[in-house]
């Protein structure tokens, strides 16, 4: 592996003012979002949106890089170009989710395990060849009674790791994302001390498999009280606590921290984001990798008239400009329009 061009592609993905778009919903995760707003789900209309998506004016300004799905890392414009080459010609960095999706972990209820190891060498061979430049890998940690176990983390840990060291081989950025979900009435302490432990295993794990972690970025969720806890979203103290696990728990050579919006109201995560930009500085770049609060209004707008193009292009232009803005702390707050978006299901 060469260790500085793994460095130096993690440092562009949080370059400052830059942020990921997450574009990455697996074709059932997709059927499930376009049903809520009522338009068929085809390998034709997905093409579709995701280029609307990629084409709206001024995008490179906003995104650093962009998470595809397989499906459509191999899909190409109108005219005939790849996503992953349009994006390239306009200096956004293509990307890839290389999972294969939540399977039950045996022996552990209500506790998941991410596959997709197996053949991965390989798989990470083409995507390089392509022109991929970063992946992901999605674990799932769920906060209840009892749980996360130990084992879970573990086990999702030693994934992670294995996933990482092979992304590095072939020259490829992991973006390791252990994401700590939103669901559940946990309190905000809890979350903060299981993501915690969550840090804490999965870089001792990363350690151990010997990545390089100055090529790494961590795609997390934030410190936040759980959805159905009825604790009102104090935006102070989750910049506090998110900004104290990571300080605390990452290593600081670490090459850029991500976050997930995570099912939060789109403003929500965007002012979030804000307050923990503004909160001083970090050992890492910071930003966002955002699918639901990027997407979600876009989605709706794009549902009712998918001959508005412009018009919609502009809502996601703004939705850009919001989470830029965000990512270095200086968002006007009131600028944002009460919304009352709920985003969908957390599965991608
Ligand atoms: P959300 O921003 O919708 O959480 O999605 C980001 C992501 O990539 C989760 O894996």
């Amino acid at each position: 592996m060469n260790e500085q061009e793994l460095e130096h592609v993690a440092k562009a993905l949080v370059t400052a003012g830059k942020g990921l778009l997450a574009a990455d919903e697996s074709s059932h995760t997709c059927e499930k979002r376009f049903a809520s707003v009522g338009v068929e789900c085809t390998e034709g209309t997905r093409r579709e949106y995701r280029q609307l998506l990629l084409t709206t004016p001024r995008m490179r300004e906003y995104l650093s890089g962009v998470i595809f799905f397989d499906e459509t890392f191999w899909q190409a414009t109108d005219s005939g170009q790849p996503f992953r080459e349009y994006l390239d010609t306009n200096q956004v960095i293509p990307g890839v989710k290389v999972d294969k999706g939540l399977i039950d972990l045996p022996g552990f209820a209500n506790e998941k395990i991410t596959q997709g190891l197996d053949g991965l060498p390989d798989q990470m061979a083409d995507y390089a060849h392509a022109g991929a430049k970063f992946a992901k890998w999605r674990a799932v940690i769920t906060i209840g009674d009892g749980i996360p176990t130990d084992e879970c983390i573990r086990a999702n840990a030693f994934v992670l790791a294995r996933y990482a060291r092979i992304c590095q081989e072939e020259g490829i950025v992991p973006l390791v994302e252990p994401e700590v979900l939103y669901d559940g009435n946990h309190s905000i302490d809890q979350c903060e001390a299981v993501m915690a432990r969550v840090f804490d295993s999965l870089f001792q794990t990363m350690r151990a498999f010997r990545t390089y972690l100055p090529g790494v970025i961590l795609k997390t969720s934030m410190v936040l009280p759980g959805k159905d806890s009825g604790a009102p979203m104090d935006y102070d103290q989750v910049a506090k606590q998110t900004r104290r696990v990571l300080h605390e728990h990452v290593p600081h050579e670490l090459g850029g921290v991500v976050f997930l919006s995570g099912g939060q109201k789109p403003n929500d995560a965007f002012i979030n984001l804000n307050r923990i930009a503004k909160s001083g500085s970090n050992p890492w770049g910071l930003t966002f990798s955002y699918s639901r609060a990027l997407q979600d209004p876009v989605l709706k707008a794009w549902a009712k008239n998918r001959h508005a193009i412009n018009a919609t292009q502009q809502l996601f232009q703004r939705q850009l400009f919001f989470a830029s803005a965000a990512s270095k702390g200086e968002l006007n707050e009131s600028s944002l329009e009460r919304d009352d978006f709920v985003s969908h299901s957390q599965d991608l």
